[in-house]
């Protein structure tokens, strides 16, 4: 009955899915989820307050470093169908350090219905699903960030109206954001361009991956410039994340160039979507005209991560 998830085999929980990596799923699923995210998102905009799927359930979420949209899109997200979520952070959990993860994995399942963790070490996600007979929702890891590819994909088919046909252009470093992105070009037909500075590039067995058989197809380019021309969406990220806050200074030298900037987004044209994944840095990875520009969505893709958890949380607790 073991389930392969990232890789490893993992068993699955006693009732629903963990949700630890985009390559667990079909396209078809992840299709599937999507759709439920748009349904959950219409209830809730027209103000019916009927729509309680996870009334008598409980969330517990655990982050090991400081969080606004992951923290509050899940808490908002589950308390708005009924659910109740608790917040556990570094005060109270120290995974693997105060307690072990899997012992912390058994207690949480035998109170909560679902455990929303942000952990950074990819191993620490997989151990946490392996114990605990309560599906596991990845909040993000220092590997992948699969709900806010999710969002992501969410906004730019409502923006679009499709995402396969579409070129996704990310301009900085190959980080979780970009091989969850290729991930998801594994599974759906687009061109996904990382646009990075030499040294920085995106894991290249992950982009192997998709090449070698994967729906979409996924390109590495040096030439920010070149690789916006066409591009349906720009995204960005900022250039050194919580964990890189000591190399932030020569980052910023190395990334000179891969500013998106008005310049860069005439360069991709009138009707590409500036995409960014939040917290932004106004002035360093992207400026402050492009993120209030005519091209923005960044609110709009923020407000997604809650509907996209939604439709997610409601797959895993198999109440879709
Ligand atoms: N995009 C994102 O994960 O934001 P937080 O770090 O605020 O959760």
């Amino acid at each position: 009955k073991t389930k392969t998830y990232s890789g490893v085999g993992v068993d699955p929980p006693a009732k629903g899915h963990h949700f630890l990596h985009i390559d667990d799923f079909s396209k078809e699923e992840l299709w599937a989820m999507l759709q439920t995210s748009i349904k959950v998102k219409e209830a809730l905009k027209s103000g019916d307050n009927s729509y309680k799927p996870f009334a008598g359930l409980s969330m517990a979420m655990i982050f090991t470093k400081p969080s606004m949209r992951t923290r509050v899109s899940f808490e908002t997200g589950f308390f708005k169908l009924g659910g109740h979520a608790i917040y556990l952070g570094p005060d109270t959990i120290q995974i693997g350090k105060r307690e072990a993860t899997k012992d912390i994995a058994r207690v949480l399942c035998r109170y909560n219905d679902v455990i929303m963790a942000r952990l950074f070490a990819h191993e620490d996600i997989l151990e946490l699903a392996q114990y605990s007979s309560s599906p596991v929702v990845n909040g993000l890891t220092d590997y992948n960030h699969p709900c806010q590819i999710m969002a992501d994909a969410l906004t730019i088919i409502e923006q679009k109206g499709r995402i396969e046909g579409t070129k996704v252009v990310y301009v900085g470093d190959g980080n979780n954001i970009v091989h969850s992105w290729i991930r998801l070009a594994a599974k759906f037909d687009f061109e996904f361009v990382c646009a990075c500075p030499e040294g920085y590039e995106p894991d290249p067995a992950t982009v192997a991956l998709v090449n070698e058989g994967g729906a979409g197809k996924v390109m590495v380019s040096h030439n920010p410039l070149e690789a916006v021309k066409g591009a349906d969406v720009v995204y960005t990220d900022v250039w050194a994340s919580m964990g890189q806050k000591e190399e932030a200074d020569l980052r910023k030298q190395k990334f000179q160039g891969f500013q998106v900037n008005e310049e860069m987004m005439a360069a991709a044209g009138p009707e590409a979507l500036f995409l960014h994944c939040l917290p932004a840095e106004r002035g360093i990875e992207c400026t402050d005209g492009v993120v209030e520009g005519p091209q923005s969505v960044v609110f709009q893709e923020a407000e997604n991560r809650m509907h996209a958890q939604n439709g997610i949380l409601l797959h895993c607790l198999g109440r879709a």
